[in-house]
């Protein structure tokens, strides 16, 4: 295709680079020191501090709770842990060998056939519905998997925060230290998974809200956007690139042959953060204090040879989904979950966009610069060669 003229269309920018999409109260990207905050709050400061209830809390009522408001969050949370009957029975007959973010993207919309909110966009029953899905998705995903790989069924538990819940859902994990070291690392992961401004999902879900269709519709077209690799996928992409490294030593060669052959490397880059992204050093910190407890330092060696050979190479800083992925594997959990865990997360940031957008509502329609033929006449059916 010849080089698009953008004479007459100065504002114009492929893949809308740099364009303010519209605006929100909820985070802010800071390319410089300042790092990402979320309502105000530094992100390190919530990663090191709050958990991750507390960070959605934040997101969904634009407030940190008090004490009383997280325990009444958190028992809210709890009354939804058992999936409607044509959810259960969809995750039944799902083909076990299909991709757990499309069995999730299917569930979502199934729960929103079933919720009782679901025509209802009012401020008030969209926090009702974020709630709800915050709830039944691990479940959702925990199901799936054990129904496609013929494990035991888990009892959801009330006793766990919401990390320590995740990680005995997808692991059966729970209680001895190493576990509770897990359940910490996979809560800050969350925290810092919740919330990323105009992320391509986030967007979608914007796009498709600013229609003022309902909350679980804009949900499952943010959850098809995730999976792309070039998106949440990236996490699960991480993780088979460290498998198929699979030692310390074949990294460097590994990563010098993808570049060789113009391959992208799955973690790094970004299209905001080209100085770095300030969430990767801090799950970094998270994923090499776990590989000391567990006593496996594999796959955090092979992370850093490839962070060291991409930054001298190409100059570019890893992403949060790298070291992610380290502490992901660590724990156990298996890979092609790591992107529906994503979700367990930025189902909050998500909802509260619709929510944002849905209380100020202006459809979002762009315009396209066209580059097709020009006009032409038609030409009726028989008199065409
Ligand atoms: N590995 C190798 N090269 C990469 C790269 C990567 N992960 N990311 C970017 N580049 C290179 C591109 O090849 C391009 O080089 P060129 O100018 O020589 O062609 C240059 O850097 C700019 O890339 P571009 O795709 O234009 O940047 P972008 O802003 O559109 O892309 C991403 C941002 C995230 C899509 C991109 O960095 C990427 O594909 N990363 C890997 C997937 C990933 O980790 N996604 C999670 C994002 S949070």
């Amino acid at each position: 295709m010849p080089p698009i003229d953008t004479t007459n269309n100065p504002t114009y920018s492929p893949g809308l680079d740099g364009v303010l999409a519209g605006e929100t109260a909820l985070c802010h990207v800071d390319e410089g020191e300042g790092g990402l905050r979320y309502l105000g709050y530094r992100v390190s400061d919530l990663a090191d501090q709050a958990r991750f209830e507390e960070v959605a809390y934040l997101l969904l009522f634009g407030k940190l709770p008090t004490r009383k408001e997280l325990k009444d969050f958190t028992t809210q949370l709890a009354a939804y842990f058992a999936l409607p009957a044509p959810v259960e029975a969809f995750l039944g007959v799902a083909p076990p060998a299909a991709h757990p973010m499309d069995i999730l993207r299917t569930s979502v919309s199934l729960l929103g056939m079933t919720d009782p909110d679901t025509s209802d966009n009012s401020h008030d029953a969209n926090v009702r519905k974020a709630i709800r899905l915050m709830a039944h998705i691990p479940l959702i995903i925990a199901t799936a998997y054990r129904l496609a790989n013929e494990n035991l069924p888990v009892e959801p538990q009330t006793d766990l925060s919401f990390a320590e819940h995740l990680l005995y859902l997808l692991t059966d994990r729970r209680g001895d230290e190493t576990a509770k070291a897990m359940a910490h690392v996979l809560d800050v992961s969350l925290t810092l998974y919740a919330e990323h401004e105009f992320n391509a999902s986030t967007f979608s879900a914007r796009v498709t809200a600013s229609t003022m269709t309902d909350l679980h519709s804009a949900i499952t077209s943010a959850i098809g956007t995730l999976k792309g690799p070039l998106h949440g996928g990236a996490n699960e992409a991480v993780a088979e690139m460290f498998i198929e490294i699979e030692h310390c030593e074949r990294a460097e060669r590994w990563v010098r042959a993808a570049l060789a052959h113009k391959q992208r490397v799955m973690g790094f880059g970004h299209r905001v953060l080209k100085k770095g992204d300030s969430r990767s050093a801090i799950i970094q910190q998270h994923a090499e204090a776990l590989s000391r407890i567990c006593g496996d330092r594999r796959w955090y060696e092979i992370a850093t040879t490839v962070d060291r050979v991409m930054q001298q190479e190409k100059g570019l800083y890893p992403n949060l989904d790298f070291y992610t992925a380290v502490a992901y594997l660590l724990m156990g959990i298996p890979r092609e979950l790591y992107t529906p865990l994503f979700v367990c997360s930025r189902i909050t940031g998500w909802c509260a966009h619709i929510i944002e957008q849905q209380d100020h509502n202006r459809l979002i329609r762009p315009r396209a610069l066209y580059t097709g033929p020009p006009t032409r006449n038609y030409v009726p059916l028989d008199r065409r060669s």
